[in-house]
């Protein structure tokens, strides 16, 4: 494995293999990698010639009192747990590589990048899309995989890329949880074991939510009184939002459409906070 830190090497080295007529696919990151991370990273694996991954902890999507700081860095165990995936080029520039000094231009995809998780982190989204837009150009693969954990970031991306007649072909998979249930997250390492266990309450509540929907609920009114006392079984839980909207347009509905709905959620236990989803149709 390849570990590049400029965008001029990286240009260079991919430019070589596009020559050869391989295929490039990319998956990427924030880095402190866990199975989720990695299951996108096999995918990318299996189906293309060359497998970039980037590790960039990008400060333009973080609001201003969140933990940009702080957030979790390994870039060792970043870097084996790459390797021995069998990736080929880790690309893992600094700051002053991404955003030089004097900086000026950010993508925003208006609407969407306004609602669920942007109602608390209003300035996420525009950081989101100007990142991955930059990571799209000096990579330019032919697919690039994203996560159904962050759903609303990758309905967005989608909706970037269309409307701005990129080539890339986005592919998204499966959140992966702990067997307790709990969705993989780079943040689940702020819990403590109390909070963890009330965090459960999140999947729980969704799971429920889900089944009753299989057995024909449709009335958003009654999802939202059921996520709200099955979440707060634990007083440690203050819930952020929970939205049940539209996949393609991420608009707020009364009632259910199973093919067409997205219910996500955002929960708070103390500093940190949690997400999670589930998706009725496709995307
Ligand atoms: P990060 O949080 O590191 O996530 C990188 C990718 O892993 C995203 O596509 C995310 O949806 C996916 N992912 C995270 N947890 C997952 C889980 N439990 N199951 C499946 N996929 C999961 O998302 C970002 O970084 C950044 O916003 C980024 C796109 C890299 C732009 O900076």
């Amino acid at each position: 494995m390849k570990i590049i830190r400029t965008i001029d090497e990286i240009k260079k080295e991919l430019e070589k293999y596009r020559r050869q007529g391989k295929t490039i696919g990319f998956v990427p990151t924030m880095g402190a990698l866990h199975n989720g991370h990695l299951s996108l990273v096999e995918q990318c694996r299996k189906e293309n010639d060359i497998a970039v991954v980037s590790l960039f902890v990008n400060p333009a999507q973080f609001e201003p009192h969140e933990d940009f700081n702080t957030y979790p860095r390994d870039l060792e165990r970043d870097e084996k747990l790459l390797r021995e995936r069998g990736v080929d080029i880790l690309f893992s520039p600094g700051l002053n590589e991404i955003y030089p000094g004097g900086y000026l231009t950010y993508v925003e995809v208006e609407k969407m990048g306004k609602v669920l998780c942007a109602k608390s982190r209003p300035h996420h989204f525009r950081g989101v899309a100007t990142i991955v837009l930059k990571l799209f150009n000096i990579v330019n693969p032919g697919y690039a995989y994203f996560g159904r954990k962050d759903a609303q970031q990758a309905i967005i991306i989608k909706k970037m890329v269309k409307d701005l007649n990129l080539d890339v072909i986005i592919k998204t998979m499966p959140i992966i949880r702990d067997p307790d249930g709990l969705a993989l997250s780079s943040r689940n390492v702020y819990l403590t074991s109390e909070e963890r266990e009330a965090a459960l309450n999140l999947p729980g509540a969704l799971q429920k939510i889900k089944s009753e929907i299989d057995k024909g609920l449709r009335d958003v009114s009654v999802v939202k009184d059921m996520f709200q006392k099955e979440v707060k079984k634990s007083p440690l839980v203050k819930v952020d939002y929970l939205a049940v909207v539209s996949l393609d347009q991420l608009e707020e509905v009364d009632e259910i459409d199973t093919g067409n709905t997205l219910v996500a959620a955002a929960i708070r236990l103390e500093k940190t906070r949690l997400i999670d989803n589930f998706i009725l149709g496709g995307i």
